[in-house]
């Protein structure tokens, strides 16, 4: 019960699920490892990500990792099937938002931004196929948003100008909704919201992952009840400053918060 949850993503995008999830369990100590040696995973071949995260998942299973979260949408597409068929501990994965953005959608016009992985995958194309058959769906892969997120420019000339150039036609065609597929983007949000104003509602899906790892953690019995400080440790194959960074401004705001 008191082995750390595994979170990985291809850097520092699963930190904004990661983020949620220390705040609905803040007891829990957790385990962070970002892949951005061989960041972005976007448009990468499956098999490429299928074999990264085998082994980031063995190196989260030698810190005894009671669950893992895959807190990238891309990986999530490429290699859950695969590693919830051979490891036995319990996995979350990421989906693009679209059931309740559909539910909420008044205009019937709902932008998705997300990597081209994701919206190449199976998963992508079930979650439409169950979800998104009434309205329309404006796509959009969000190319070099991820390598401005690493880099720390959420907000910098570059980044809004690729928002806008990606958002714009979404507004235009009357999307009321905008689903964030890669974990990245929410570190986007006040930039988005600029452009956006009030006219589009913009769904995270990390508060509702959150509430799914606290659900597989009570199912299992795996909630960690011993009282001790939450430990949080941040491993990666590349640059652990940009993610050390990145991790302390989210552990600030959530103190603040
Ligand atoms: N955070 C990853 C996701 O959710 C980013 C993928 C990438 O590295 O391109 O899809």
């Amino acid at each position: 019960m008191d082995a750390p949850i595994g979170f990985f993503d291809s850097g520092v995008g699963g930190l904004s699920v990661w983020r949620e999830g220390i705040k609905l369990l803040p007891g829990e100590h957790t385990i962070y490892y970002a892949d951005n040696a061989h960041c972005p995973y976007g448009a990468k071949e499956p098999d490429e990500i299928i074999a990264r995260s085998i082994h980031i998942v063995d190196f989260l299973l030698t810190h005894a990792c009671k669950l893992i979260v895959v807190a990238c949408n891309t990986a999530t597409a490429a290699a859950i099937d695969y590693l919830r068929t051979h490891y036995p501990v319990p996995f979350v994965g990421m989906g693009p938002a679209v059931k309740p953005a559909v539910q909420h959608s008044l205009s019937g016009v709902v932008g998705v931004l997300a990597t081209q992985g994701t919206l190449k995958g199976r998963l992508y194309h079930e979650i439409l196929s169950q979800f998104a058959t009434d309205v329309q769906i404006i796509e959009q892969p969000g190319d070099g948003l991820v390598e401005l997120a690493e880099a720390g420019q959420t907000n910098s000339d570059e980044a809004r100008a690729l928002l806008q150039q990606y958002i714009q036609p979404m507004l235009d065609a009357g999307a009321d909704h905008l689903v964030l597929g890669c974990t990245h983007y929410p570190f986007f949000i006040p930039a988005i919201a600029r452009i956006a104003g009030q006219r589009m509602t913009i769904i995270d899906p990390a508060p509702a992952v959150a509430q799914r790892i606290k659900s597989l953690l009570i199912q299992h019995n795996l909630l960690n009840t011993s009282g001790d400080t939450a430990r949080h440790a941040f491993f990666s194959s590349g640059n652990l400053h940009a993610v050390r960074e990145m991790a302390a401004r989210i552990m600030r705001q959530t103190t603040i918060n």
